[in-house]
C-alpha cells in the first residue's frame, strides 16, 4: 500500500527525508546550499552569546556555522538547537557534531516545537519552511519560542517568483507549497511579525561550461535560476512576552 495514504503528514515528511539521509542527500545539501546560506549569515549579525535556532537543519552543516559564530565570547557561550523531523538525519548531524559543546539536535516537528517560550534570538531556516503542511501552525510556533525583539530568517529556493524551481513541485514526493513573495510577506505580518522584509539571494557558485542534469534546458537556464536567487524573508518578534489574543499557545 502506498505510504502517503494512510501516514500523517509529518509521518510522510519523516519517511521521505529519512530516505533522503539514507541516500546521503544531508551532506550533499551543502554544496547547493551554502552560497546563499553563507550570505543570509552575513545579514544576520550573529553575536557571541546567542540563542539560535535551526528549523529543519537536516544533516546539521550550517548548524555548526551558527554554533561557531554564536559559540564563547565576551557575551557570553551561545546555544544553537538543530531541529528536524527526520530522525535519521539527526543521527547524522549529531555523529558529525561531537566535537561541538554548544549543539543539541531535536528530533521533532516545526508545527509542534518542543522548546520554551521566548527563549531563541534568531532563528535560521534553510530551505525547509515550504514543506511545513501547516505553515500558519509554524508561524505561531515561532512566534512562540522567538524571544521578543527575536529575527527571523526563512530562506527558500523554492517560491512563484524563480519559476525553474517550480519544475521541482511536481517531481517531489511530497506536497509542497508555492507561494510568491509577497504572499509569504502577508502571511508573516498576518502572523504579528513586524520588520517584514524579502530579498532574492543570487547563488554566485560557478557553473559549469555546458549542463547535463534534468532541471534545466541547458546552462543559460541555470544561470538564470541563480541570478533570480533564493527568497530570504526576514522579520521580528515585536517587543512582547504574552503572544495576541489571536495567538494560540500550544
Ligand atoms: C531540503 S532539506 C534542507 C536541510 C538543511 N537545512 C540543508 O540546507 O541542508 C529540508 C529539511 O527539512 C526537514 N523538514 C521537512 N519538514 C519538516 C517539518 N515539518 N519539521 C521539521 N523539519 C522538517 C527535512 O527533514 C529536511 O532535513
Amino acid at each position: 500500500m502506498d505510504n502517503k495514504h494512510v501516514l500523517a503528514p509529518d509521518d510522510v515528511l519523516r519517511h521521505e527525508f529519512n530516505r533522503w539521509a539514507d541516500q546521503g542527500k544531508g551532506e550533499e545539501m551543502e554544496a547547493h546550499h551554502a552560497d546563499i546560506t553563507h550570505k543570509t549569515l552575513q545579514i544576520m549579525e550573529l553575536r557571541p552569546g546567542e540563542r539560535v535556532l535551526d528549523l529543519g537543519c537536516g544533516a546539521g552543516w550550517a548548524t555548526r556555522l551558527l554554533a561557531r559564530m554564536v559559540g564563547e565570547g565576551p557575551e557570553g557561550f551561545g546555544q544553537v538547537v538543530g531541529l528536524d523531523i527526520s530522525d535519521e538525519m539527526i543521527r547524522r548531524a549529531r555523529a558529525a557534531s561531537r566535537d561541538f559543546e554548544n549543539i543539541m539536535y531535536v528530533w521533532g516537528s516545526a508545527g509542534q516545537i518542543p522548546w520554551e517560550e521566548n527563549f531563541f534570538d534568531k532563528v535560521l531556516s534553510v530551505e525547509s519552511f515550504y514543506y511545513y503542511p501547516d505553515q500558519d501552525r509554524v508561524l505561531a510556533e515561532l512566534f512562540r519560542i522567538m524571544a521578543p525583539k527575536g529575527r527571523l530568517f526563512i530562506l527558500i529556493n523554492l517560491y512563484r517568483d524563480n519559476p525553474y524551481t517550480l519544475r521541482w513541485k511536481d517531481e517531489l514526493k511530497v506536497p509542497v507549497h508555492a507561494r510568491s513573495i509577497e504572499e509569504y510577506v502577508q502571511l508573516l505580518q498576518a502572523h504579528a511579525f513586524q520588520e517584514v522584509e524579502a530579498r532574492q539571494v543570487p547563488d554566485s557558485t560557478p557553473s559549469p561550461e555546458t549542463y547535463s542534469g534534468r532541471w534545466f534546458k541547458n546552462v543559460d537556464e541555470l544561470n538564470d535560476f541563480k541570478r533570480i536567487g533564493a527568497l530570504l524573508l526576514m522579520a521580528r518578534k515585536p517587543d512582547v512576552r504574552n503572544p495576541g489574543p489571536a495567538y494560540t499557545i500550544y
